[in-house]
């Protein structure tokens, strides 16, 4: 633990980071995968080189036919979150304790995990440009948009509160992929089924490395940590597409058009925000933590009693039923 007689809040902060640094080698061996056995895109597209080639690409087509339009929408929404990775990377290299200069190894994960990211919105987007139902140009003018527009998630250049947003994002994408991929299976789109089911096993690896960051984050800073927390969840975790817009559009509700459709299917509910909470108490132990100061005490209260706050208010929350028309959807 460190003390803050003599200490900053930032300074602090950065020991942290650098302490955890040391082990980079090992949390990059044990949460990442080497590249040369890692799966790539190809190994779930046909190849294009090969006599078969049309005749998937047919089979392809028919299958994409089957799914219905919300679960459609969501899977294309999906994928323009994950083709902003450019978005998400740049701002992790501003957090503090990151630096691209010399050996830092907190850039060498960033860059490492951006890597592995790089591989899902490279995968759905040439699946959904074979499907041959999907307004290629709509998707990518929302794509630019977004990477153009940015975000705004709450946790300023904070290492601690960076890591939570990270933690419970990599789980929230976690469940969403792994609930289209499901819903493929069970509408007979077993290719898709696997693409989103590989997707969704490189999101929860990621997301065990991001609550371990913060496992250590806690032992070394338990109060910082604990407010930290508790801020991310006052202000709520806001989607990291939540400038989401189409074309001719500006910002402002097509991401709850995308989130209401995602709801209605079941792939992101507000049930999962809360259970995604719930063990996020759990997994970091939040209410055996010891020596917090004052404040962070209210914080761990505050925390201990929001999940049963947000389920009575979850119980009021009406799901518009109507389905918006995505521009990106094609027939
Ligand atoms: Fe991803
Ligand atoms: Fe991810």
């Amino acid at each position: 633990m460190f003390h803050y007689t003599t200490m900053t809040k930032l300074n602090i902060r950065l020991e942290v980071m650098q302490t955890i640094e040391k082990s980079m080698d090992e949390m990059m061996l044990k949460y990442l995968k080497p590249i040369e056995t890692n799966w790539q895109p190809t190994d779930f597209l046909p190849e294009s080189d090969s006599p078969g080639f049309f005749e998937e690409i047919k089979e392809i087509q028919e299958t994409a036919k089957t799914m219905e339009y919300d679960l459609w929408a969501v899977l294309i929404g999906d994928t323009i979150t994950e083709e902003a990775l450019p978005t998400y990377e740049s701002w992790l290299m501003s957090v503090e304790g990151v630096s691209q200069d010399g050996k830092n190894g907190w850039s060498r994960w960033i860059r490492a995990w951006t890597a592995e990211e790089n591989r899902h919105g490279d995968l759905l987007n040439k699946y959904l440009y074979l499907s041959g139902r999907v307004n290629m140009k709509a998707m990518e003018i929302s794509t630019q948009y977004l990477i153009s527009d940015g975000f705004d998630i709450g946790t300023g250049h904070d290492p601690y509160k960076n890591f939570v947003y990270t933690s419970f994002q990599e789980m929230a994408t976690n469940i969403s992929h792994r609930r289209v991929a499901s819903l493929s299976k069970q509408s007979g789109n077993a290719r898709l089924a696997k693409i989103c089911g590989v997707i969704a096993s490189d999101e929860a690896r990621h997301a065990s490395a991001y609550i371990d960051f913060i496992t250590k984050i806690f032992e070394f800073d338990p109060s910082e940590a604990m407010l930290a927390f508790a801020d991310m969840m006052r202000n709520k975790i806001v989607m990291p597409a939540h400038f989401l817009r189409e074309t001719g559009g500006s910002i402002g509700s097509l991401f709850s058009h995308f989130s209401d459709a995602a709801q209605r299917i079941g792939v992101y509910t507000t049930q999962d925000y809360i259970e995604i909470l719930e063990t996020l108490l759990e997994k970091w132990n939040i209410d055996k933590i010891k020596d917090l100061n004052g404040q962070a005490e209210k914080s761990r209260d505050y925390l201990l009693e929001l999940p049963d706050r947000l389920k009575r208010i979850s119980e009021r929350i009406k799901i518009p039923q109507e389905q918006y028309k995505f521009s990106w959807v094609g027939i």
